[in-house]
């Protein structure tokens, strides 16, 4: 990013001395606080805009590309890779790609490590992912959907660059379509505009305000819209789910799952998945989540009528 000035940053001296000096910030971490298991949240500022190509496809590509330098392996892929190699469960709570690319994801599955990812669901996004389905559910058609929002925190600070904003929004966009399935229902949701903005706004520093103008139509076309107005705290908002990674990939970890953990896609707005398909619906998140609970305690799958505690159950992808 280019918005923001390091103050603890290492001279660059390439992606294997790089990776060497992470692989031995994790050792040294894991011998001084004593601990047993550990997890690597990514909670980094967002990356400038990355588009994946060949290096990023496969396991071996990538590691030709760290021998030569190739820049674009970024900072949030090497300190995955440092993890990865150390069988340490990498969460991404940004939106950068990070252990999101072919590449990494073949390696978790190598190594036998769970990970998850990309970008925590926590604003305007949890608020699409609540309200579309419902929308759809009652086949209201969307002609356009307008978010906009401030903040003035630093990660407000960082996505005022547009390389960085452009990554956000590449995240923040997905959404709507998976939910609304435009291919299928192309009177009601074929043609529909989808904008998002952000600002960054010092003023009003960690409370995040965020606008919604959602223009819908129903029965013989009619035209209506929703208004949505969303005062929120970005922290307040975050760092539970942060918590609730690192315990649930942990658990992970211990239940001897590996690579892409689709069970917690609730908690991202594009969720890192082994085929390639994420739910965003918040409710089917949300079944999802329990199923995946449910099947690492043994118990069975009920149809969620929450009273089934016996019998085998399959894993969680
Ligand atoms: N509600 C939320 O807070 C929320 C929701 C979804 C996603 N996110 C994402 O989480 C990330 C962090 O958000 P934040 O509000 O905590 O930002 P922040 O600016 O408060 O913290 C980011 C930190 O990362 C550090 N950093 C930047 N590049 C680094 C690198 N290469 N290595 C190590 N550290 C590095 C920065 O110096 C800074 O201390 C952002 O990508 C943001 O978009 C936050």
């Amino acid at each position: 990013m280019r918005r923001i000035e390091a103050t603890h940053s290492r001279p660059r001296k390439g992606h294997r001395a790089s990776l060497e000096e992470v692989d031995r910030d994790i050792r040294s971490f894991r011998e001084s606080s004593g601990a047993r298991r550990l997890v690597l949240l990514n909670t980094a500022s967002t990356e400038t805009y990355q588009k994946l190509g060949d290096v990023h496809e496969t396991l071996k590509g990538f590691e030709q590309g760290l021998d030569r330098d190739d820049d674009r392996i970024t900072p949030s892929m090497l300190y995955a890779h440092a993890a990865l190699r150390q069988q340490v469960p990498v969460v991404n709570c940004t939106p950068s790609h990070a252990v999101d690319i072919p590449a990494l994801l073949e390696m978790a599955e190598e190594m036998r490590v769970p990970v998850a990812g990309r970008d925590l669901k926590t604003g305007q996004t949890l608020l699409k992912t609540i309200l579309a389905p419902g929308l759809k559910a009652r086949a209201l058609g969307l002609a356009g959907w307008y978010s906009t929002n401030i903040l003035g925190n630093r990660d407000g600070e960082v996505l005022d660059d547009p390389e960085c904003l452009r990554t956000k929004e590449e995240s923040k966009l997905a959404a709507l379509r998976g939910i609304l399935e435009p291919e299928l229902y192309p009177e009601l949701y074929g043609d529909f505009v989808h904008r998002v903005r952000i600002d960054y706004y010092p003023p009003r520093k960690d409370n995040k305000e965020a606008w919604d103008n959602v223009d819908i139509f129903g029965w013989l076309g009619y035209p209506m819209q929703i208004k949505i107005n969303f005062l929120c705290r970005d922290s307040i908002l975050a760092a539970p789910l942060a918590l609730d990674l690192l315990l649930l990939s942990d658990l992970a970890q211990r239940s001897g799952l590996r690579g892409a953990q689709d069970w917690l896609s609730l908690y991202f707005k594009s969720p890192t998945v082994k085929n390639g398909r994420p739910i965003h619906d918040l409710m089917a998140q949300r079944h999802a989540w329990e199923d995946g609970v449910r099947r690492i305690a043994g118990w069975r799958n009920n149809g969620r009528n929450g009273n089934g505690r016996n019998g085998k159950a399959s894993r969680p992808r």
